[in-house]
């Protein structure tokens, strides 16, 4: 066997056993990055060694510093498993090494890609003309979205943006809520666009924005100078602004209208979810990921634009050794050189079929529901959100006692969420994200969490067993 065909069995071998550990293991790390930098680092050796030793050694090695991610236990951040097609396609996206910006070369990639991007459109009831731009994930969607807004609002201004910058052109409000997510802020740091540039909107207890609120803010700017930023599902309470209200105000006053729907946007493909999105088909630009709700491995965000023109004009890659047709891959987006990440959206959509991704949006709803009404029937525990969609929120009366218990947990290795701040308190946040967690899953976790929230209300004995369960 080649040393090539030894390597990929390896890793194959490796992989399979690390998924089959995930129901038994714990799910938070059992090694720390010192730990881990001191198994891997070292001298650079001067003589190389043979690849199947080294995925082997890798896998054996990394074992302990792995935290169960694509198990059904994991409630951290707002992240999603990985589909067996959507990881399959993903391999052999790195053994193709297709270079898939280029319609002309990589022909089947590109292909599969725009396939993915029109079912994506479809399946979130958006406009089939747009453009669909494969990007990294969510904060580099909302960077392309930004960017391409800021070059066409400027252009109905009379202001070419590509010819004289950004220096001395009119300005312009950068309308948020205050409860966007923090990469938007961080897509218009990219941008040279500064804090003062940004007006921030109140939003209601769930983090919505409020139109009246949206309505005032606008009055105070020029019209056409604004570009309004609305959410799809509030990082921690899975909230949506109200479209159908907010988008009407923002065209009134000739806003651009962007929604961060980097989860959220996926309520339009399920049947009793898809009134949270009614409206924001209205806007001009969207940002969503497939490495969370759709359950792809990571690296894979879209950015949508309603007019293909205004993300073309921003994005256009330049240089005659490159193969020019019409309409290439990295016309709408920031990279030249990237994998074809786009081909495992094409095999998750393929192998769940529209019933298959209903269902799958459906069912992380359904498993948050279950989570709050098992949370809220043990004593202490209070959630604090609507559970209208994926996201749990919950505290324990005092916020020392709410964030032991997030440690508690982490160290029990049972489950795995992460705390964060909200209305001033400590809260714990579980995101139903994943395609793997079952009823035994939320089970497993409640018990957990009924064993801890009693030591962690009692002075002194903070902490867990060590023990997977
Ligand atoms: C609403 C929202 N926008 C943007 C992001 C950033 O996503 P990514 O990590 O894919 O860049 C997140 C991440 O959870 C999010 O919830």
């Amino acid at each position: 066997m080649s040393e090539r065909s030894r390597a990929l069995d390896a890793a194959h071998r490796a992989a399979s056993d690390f998924l089959a550990s995930l129901p038994d293991r714990p799910v938070w790390p059992r090694a720390s990055l010192d730990d881990m930098r001191d198994t891997f680092g070292g001298p650079l050796p001067d003589a190389g060694e043979d690849a199947e030793a080294v995925v082997t050694r890798l896998a054996t090695d990394a074992d302990p510093g792995l935290v169960a991610i694509p198990g059904g236990r994991f409630f951290g951040f707002v992240i999603g498993g990985t589909l067996p097609a959507a990881l399959a396609a993903d391999w052999l996206v790195s053994a193709w090494d297709q270079n898939a910006g280029s319609s002309t070369m990589t022909t089947a990639a590109v292909a599969l890609e725009r396939v993915a991007g029109e079912w994506i459109l479809d399946l979130l009831g958006l406009p089939a003309t747009a453009s669909v731009g494969f990007v990294t994930g969510a904060q580099m969607s909302n960077y392309v979205c930004l960017a391409a807004a800021r070059r066409a609002v400027l252009e109905r201004l009379g202001w070419d943006l590509l010819r004289r910058g950004a220096r001395e052109a009119p300005p312009l409000t950068i309308v948020v809520g205050r409860h966007r997510h923090g990469s938007v802020d961080r897509a218009l740091r990219f941008l040279g666009i500064g804090i003062d540039e940004i007006t921030v909107v109140e939003t209601d207890g769930e983090g919505r924005m409020l139109p009246d609120a949206l309505r005032a803010t606008l009055r105070t700017i020029a019209p056409g100078h604004a570009i309004v930023c609305l959410q799809a599902g509030e990082v921690h309470t899975g909230a949506f602004d109200r479209f159908a209200q907010l988008i009407p105000v923002a065209r009134e006053h000739g806003a651009w209208v962007h929604v961060d729907g980097a989860f959220g946007l996926w309520a339009a493909a399920s049947p009793g979810l898809r009134h949270l999105v009614d409206g924001a088909e209205g806007a001009d630009s969207w940002t969503t990921d497939a490495h969370k709700t759709l359950n792809v491995p990571y690296d894979c965000g879209m950015a949508i634009v309603r007019d293909p023109a205004d993300s073309v004009a921003m994005f256009r890659a330049g240089g005659d050794y490159l193969m020019y047709a019409s309409h290439d891959p990295w016309d709408v987006g920031p990279e030249l050189s990237r994998r074809a990440r786009g081909v495992p959206v094409w095999a998750a959509l393929r192998s769940l079929g529209r019933t298959g991704v209903s269902e799958l949006i459906g069912r992380l709803h359904a498993n948050a529901v279950d989570m709050a009404e098992g949370l809220r029937r043990i004593d202490g525990v209070r959630v604090v959100n609507d559970v209208d969609y994926t996201q749990v929120m919950f505290r324990l009366h005092e916020d020392e006692a709410t964030r032991a218990l997030g440690e508690a947990i982490l160290r029990d290795g049972t489950a795995a969420l992460t705390g964060a701040e909200w209305d001033g308190h400590a809260v714990l946040r579980c995101s139903m994200s994943s395609w793997v967690t079952d009823s035994d899953d939320i089970a497993l976790t409640l018990t957990a969490f009924g064993r801890l929230v009693s030591r962690v209300r009692t002075p002194g004995t903070v902490g867990g067993s060590g023990t997977p369960r």
